[in-house]
């Protein structure tokens, strides 16, 4: 196809989904195009023409008036300078109720019985349908059927949003669900509505305190008339068998409870807020796994399903009548028994009482963070019986990168595990404990990395439409958590995301709505930390997470790590100073530009006098405040740059950051000349580092680099999760730094790249594909001696790059596959000997392993002889020449990088 992947607001053929002047998107493969034309159908007739002009394919925002409940048909065509023209195959898209009235009323029903409702009425069609669409939202969440057919294949709707300021409502065509006499249901649940959830034990109701529903089912002749069934007094309550489900609990079924009497559903009185149509990338199944069968040492029947994640199951029963049967879910074994003390006060269960019949179980309104499921009370099991399945947003997924190293390519796979198990609607923290919220500060700290995994936008969107709502109610601050579930705080680094993610999302799409729709909350949120902070910098002094979880912290267990936490206040209070004025400056607002310019350099005075002496040193002793100088620019880049190096060696070339720095450490070592440093850092298999983990057969990324000790038990329990994407953010470096592929800010959306890959030989050779809203980048290189490697570029229709070659040579590359054969200046590898100092050799872990083999009381040796050759201290404890000699040798043996 010519033109492909046309898009509105970055979503192909969207139905039902909030679409305020639209975006539309796509990208044109065969010709260079001058021109570009969008046509818009209404039926038949043309609702929209742009003509031939230099529409932007990356975003063109139209401002169409569009009407509710329609489906437009539309399509792009482009003509290069001769007028040769392609087009597009036709695309549609469907708006929802947009703000039409509802004919619907908001119903509830009685609290007296606990059992899950089910709201429902019976209709006959007053004519053939040609059409039919349901408008729906169910608090806290919902499962609609028509006659018995589920409707759509969403889970968990309708999302969790801020429910005390909007409420979001999904369009469903069912138009082949409709016969003759026909029944619509709609289960309710608890959900973060209603149901147990937030910070904090037994908290329930943090937005509402009953069941909500409303439904407009549309039923559309052919004659353009319509019937509607809207949610009235009319309709009518039965209860399920579902005692409870509930996102951190789980679900109780009793299939033997006898069905009770028919209720009727009553209006809600009280005022309801706005109810508009979705947003966000809908949560779907969808990875299914089958499962290993342990018999535990404590006699457990333990299923493994070899990949942590977020999900759900199905499950065959055939029990007698009366029969419990019970499944608990846990993320680790803890000698070799099942485990799940981290979840803390989470039950995560699953509980199921049989009536005799053949049954399979799914769980509806909840789901648990597991990788083992521990099973009672099934009489013969079969693994056939068992499938577990992954949930999460459904978004395309995007960059493929794979290296000649395994445990890199694992440690890969366990960070798009690890954003698939915390995209869940919302981004959390963790899928599986008591908390499950939408942390901002993780959120912004991976909004990079997912850019280059995934397509997050429409994902990323509603939050932002989250966090905009939470704002309006707090004089613009961003509380840490969003929807903030009654957590009132604000703190730096959390609350920057609604500066960050934005600007992250416009240099990685190059559309500029999510400016011109985020903007003023970005500036909403830099007023009010200004007014926090005053005249005497007040923000300084606030709560603030700091460092969260660096291992450098002067006191053993304080959280907040060794970085000065005001000094990370004030550098991320100048970052979104400087994303507003950048901003400001795109949207063409001169005087915003400039006042938010010359606040980032107040900023930064107040910055560097505090925390900075007068020759520029950073009175910050943390690799988190040098790669913070380093990477925004706060003071002399020499003396960082020299300070984050001897930081690095003290720590014996490992890395101590935590939530701030880890995000930021490896692509400011690659931008200061320090790659070898990253990649060493990349590459560390001992604690603290990524592929520590790796080893420890972790299947996603932990929170705490440590969330293992080395003989594989959990160091803690209070907050402890195996399922946390910050760390994971390497990512984006490892696409950035090693495939070295970036994203040109002055270019977005992939126009232009810098092409700048770093050659690394316990990496061998790499190769990426990225799907970029510009087309699609392949990049492979591959060490072929010591000296030359192989490398291939593939630049998409219409893009260029920047590339810099293994020797810093620069050239200029457009569209085509480009080859090159390159000669390294230097070698690509080294050796080192017996001369060496102790002290260097320790460093390279398959050294240090041989001497603790070869040398006696070597760590009593560390102790005193590092700054001597091995050579010097071996003599002088009359190690025999021979035995040096093979030392030596096996040292020599060992290609480092
Ligand atoms: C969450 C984090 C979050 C942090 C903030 C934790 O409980 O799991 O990921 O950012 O709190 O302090």
């Amino acid at each position: 196809m010519d033109i492909r992947e046309c898009r509105v607001d970055h979503m192909t053929e969207p139905v039902g989904y909030l679409l305020t002047a639209p975006t539309f998107s796509w990208i044109t493969e065969t010709i260079h195009a001058e021109k570009s034309r969008i046509c818009i159908y209404k039926g038949s007739s043309l609702f929209y023409d742009s003509g031939f002009c230099g529409l932007n394919p990356l975003g063109t925002r139209l401002k169409l008036d569009l009407e509710p409940r329609t489906q437009y048909m539309w399509f792009v065509e482009a003509a290069d300078e001769n007028g040769r023209t392609i087009r597009s195959a036709r695309n549609y898209f469907e708006t929802g109720m947009m703000d039409s009235a509802w004919q619907a009323k908001w119903i509830t029903c009685g609290q007296k019985e606990s059992r899950l409702p089910v709201f429902f009425r019976n209709f006959i069609p007053e004519r053939e349908v040609a059409s039919a669409r349901l408008y729906i939202c169910g608090l806290g969440l919902y499962e609609a059927r028509i006659n018995g057919r589920r409707v759509g294949d969403e889970s968990l709707t309708p999302g969790f949003v801020v429910y005390s300021s909007h409420e979001q409502a999904q369009t469903y065509d069912v138009t082949d669900f409709i016969s003759e006499k026909n029944q619509i249901e709609v289960l309710l649940g608890s959900g973060w509505y209603l149901g147990r959830f937030s910070f904090g034990t037994g908290i329930r109701n943090v937005y509402g305190k009953n069941y909500r529903l409303i439904a407009e089912l549309h039923l559309r002749f052919e004659d353009g008339s319509e019937q509607v069934i809207g949610t009235d007094d009319s309709w009518q309550v039965k209860r399920s068998r579902i005692l409870s489900s509930e996102i951190y609990d789980g679900e109780i079924v009793d299939d033997t409870l006898p069905a009770l009497p028919i209720e009727q559903a009553f209006p809600v009185t009280e005022e309801m807020p706005r109810l508009h149509d979705r947003l966000g990338a809908p949560v779907k199944l969808h990875e299914h796994f089958k499962c290993d069968v342990l018999h535990t040492p404590a006699g457990e029947l333990v299923l493994d399903t070899h990949q942590n994640m977020a999900g759900i199951f199905q499950l065959r029963v055939h029990e007698e009548r009366g029969k419990r049967i019970r499944l608990q879910f846990g993320e680790v074994l803890q000698d070799g028994n099942f485990y799940r003390d981290n979840l803390r006060t989470a039950r995560a269960e699953y509980v199921y009482i049989s009536d005799g019949n053949e049954r399979v179980l799914e769980p509806h309104f909840t789901y648990y963070g597991y990788r083992y499921v521990k099973i009672e009370g099934i009489t013969d099991f079969h693994p056939d019986d068992f499938e577990a399945l992954a949930i999460y947003s459904d978004m395309p997924m995007r960059g493929e990168l794979k290296t000649g190293n395994e445990k890199v390519n694992r440690l890969i796979s366990n960070v798009i595990w690890g954003m698939k198990s915390n995209f869940v609607d919302i981004p959390t923290d963790c899928p599986q404990r008591d908390e499950r919220m939408g942390w901002t500060g993780d959120a912004q700290a991976f909004s990079e990395t997912a850019c280059f995994l995934a397509d997050p936008w429409a994902f990323y969107k509603k939050y932002l439409y989250d966090i905009r709502m939470e704002q309006r109610q707090r004089g613009g601050a961003v509380p840490d958590v969003v929807p903030a579930c009654g957590l009132e705080r604000s703190s730096a680094v959390w609350g920057d995301s609604i500066c960050i993610i934005p600007w992250n999302l416009y240099v990685y799409y190059g559309d500029l709505s999510i400016l011109e729709d985020y903007y003023e909350s970005m500036k909403a949120w830099v007023e009010y930390v200004r007014g926090v902070d005053g005249d005497d910098h007040g923000w300084r002094r606030v709560h603030q997470y700091g460092d969260w979880l660096a291992l450098d912290a002067p006191v053993k267990g304080d959280l907040k790590g060794g970085t000065d936490v005001g000094f990370i206040a004030d550098v991320y209070y100048r970052k979104s100073a400087l994303i507003t004025a950048k901003s400001a400056a795109l949207l063409g607002k001169t005087e915003d530009e400039k006042k938010y310019y010359s606040l980032a350099d107040n900023i930064l005075k107040g910055i560097q006098d505090e925390y900075y002496s007068l020759t520029g040193r950073c009175c910050i002793p943390t690799q988190t405040a040098a790669v913070l100088t380093l990477s925004e620019g706060l003071n002399d880049a020499g003396r960082a740059k020299k300070a984050l190096s001897e930081y690095l060696e003290n720590a014996g070339r490992s890395l101590t950051t935590g939530f701030v720095g880890t995000p930021l450490i490896c692509e400011t070592l690659s931008e200061n000349g320090m790659a070898e440093m990253a990649c060493r850092l990349l590459l560390r298999e001992s604690y603290p580092g990524w592929l520590y983990a790796v080893n420890l057969g972790a299947t996603t990324i932990w929170e705490r680099w440590n969330s293992l000790e080395e003989d594989g038990r959990i160091s803690s329990t209070g907050m402890n999760s195996l399922n946390h994407y910050t760390y994971g953010s390497v990512v984006s470096w490892i696409w950035k730094g090693i495939a070295g592929i970036s994203p040109d800010p002055e270019h977005p959306g992939f126009q232009r790249v810098v092409l700048k890959p770093f050659i690394n030989r316990k990496l061998g050779r790499l190769e990426a594909a990225y799907p970029s809203p510009s087309g699609t980048y392949r990049i492979s290189w591959e060490i072929s001696d010591d000296t030359r490697v192989q490398y291939s570029v593939e630049i998409p229709a219409g893009c260029t790059a920047e590339l810099t070659d293994i020797n810093g040579n620069v050239c200029e590359l457009s569209t085509g596959v480009h080859r090159f054969s390159w000669k390294a200046e230097k070698r690509l590898t080294r050796r080192m000997s017996i001369e060496d100092l102790l002290g260097d050799l320790i460093l390279e872990d398959e050294l240090a392993a041989i001497l603790y083999e070869e040398v006696k009381d070597l760590d009593y040796l560390l102790s005193y002889t590092r700054e001597y050759p091995l050579r010097e201290t071996l003599t002088n404890l009359s190690y025999e020449a021979e035995h040096m000699k093979r030392i030596d040798g096996r040292i020599r043996e060992v290609l480092l990088v």
